[in-house]
């Protein structure tokens, strides 16, 4: 894809950089952000003022309605460095995509794409400083939009901003991942906004996942909301399971998001000839398969969290403890993933979109 970076961005630099002070060996996910961001308003109808500017916080009324009624949605993305230095998104049309299609579900206007595209490669030119190369560095990449008109009347906004904001990261679960599978709490309905990065759709597991912590585990795994038999999706990742040496993952719905990394690893299956099928998973064919010895392993799949081995789930108040094994499917296609993604292979699917 060809990028025309729009004349229409403004850039103003910052003074100074705050790059000397980051320790880029210790990274806490999402806390560090680079010089730079990119915003652009959308007003009259347009979006306008599209600029680059120095990161920092930003001036907005208490009663704007991204306040009052969450109406804001987001994207996780990341950009690699190779060890000639260049620069690679992995598959952003896709992001791109995802956010309009979770945008027009939460009545915000969708974003042009030679914007997305344009402010994208201009601030990831500008800030390339901040992406270290090697495996396990990448940039996280956080686009998002939120209302901004004042009024706490419960209707769409008529004002909205976008944003990208850039994160040097590292891993985003550092110890081991146990999982509780909900017996109670639901993160999606039919029909609802489970697809959509809508915000809402994140601080809704903070209770029932906090339950989990309180009890020793990191995350909930959500079932489906009628019958809680069905295993869905974590929240932060897409859920895949190996029984025997079929790996499996619930197909996408209302009430699951698309992810990009669940998308990738079924390809990267097909492609390594692993035996890979998309249908529903039940919690009692997981205990069963527990029980049996057919389950080798669980793991989550995401942009943040990469490939998170799960090394435990619990339910029932049963804990139920996982292998961990020297062959894992998850340590495979992780490997085969990011060689692609930090520019280290081939990439047979054209997945790689190189910025500079
Ligand atoms: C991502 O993987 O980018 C996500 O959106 C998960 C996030 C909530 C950290």
């Amino acid at each position: 894809m060809s990028i025309t970076i729009p004349a229409n961005i403004t850039v103003e630099r910052t003074q100074k950089s705050r790059i000397q002070d980051v320790n880029f060996g210790s990274l806490e996910f999402g806390t560090v952000f680079t010089d730079h961001m990119f915003c652009c308003d959308f007003k009259d109808g347009k979006w306008q003022d599209a600029r680059i500017i120095p990161y920092g916080p930003m001036s907005i009324s208490p009663a704007a309605k991204v306040f009052h009624y969450g109406q804001a949605v987001f994207e996780g993305m990341k950009a690699y460095k190779d060890d000639n230095g260049g620069v690679f998104l992995f598959r952003p049309e896709e992001n791109f995509k995802r956010i309009n299609k979770s945008s027009k579900r939460m009545a915000i206007p969708e974003f042009p794409k030679e914007l997305f595209f344009g402010a994208m490669h201009r601030i990831l030119e500008m800030d390339k400083e901040w992406i270290k190369p090697g495996i396990g560095n990448s940039l996280y990449i956080r686009p998002f939009a939120m209302a901004t008109q004042v009024g706490v009347s419960a209707s769409p906004a008529n004002e909205y901003r976008f944003y990208i904001l850039l994160s040097p990261a590292q891993a985003y679960y550092t110890g081991e991942v146990k999982v509780v599978f909900s017996e109670h709490y639901s993160r999606a309905a039919d029909g609802g906004v489970g697809f959509a990065k809508a915000a809402g759709n994140y601080g809704a597991q903070f209770y029932p996942t906090n339950l989990a912590k309180e009890k020793g585990f990191n995350q909930v795994i959500w079932t489906d909301s009628h019958t809680h038999e069905y295993l869905e999706e974590a929240g932060t990742m897409n859920i895949f399971f190996r029984f025997g040496d079929t790996l499996v993952t619930a197909p996408t719905s209302d009430r699951i998001l698309d992810g990009v990394t669940r998308k990738s690893l079924l390809k990267l299956a097909e492609h390594l000839g692993i035996q890979a099928e998309v249908r529903s998973v039940k919690v009692s064919e997981v205990k069963e398969a527990y029980k049996n010895g057919e389950l080798m392993e669980i793991f989550g799949a995401g942009t943040a969290a990469v490939i998170s081995p799960i090394s435990a789930f619990s339910h029932n108040d049963q804990t139920y403890d996982l292998p961990v094994l020297a062959d894992s499917y998850a340590s495979m296609l992780k490997q085969k993933l990011m060689d692609i993604q930090y520019n280290r292979s081939e990439d047979p699917f054209n997945w790689r979109h190189q910025v500079c």
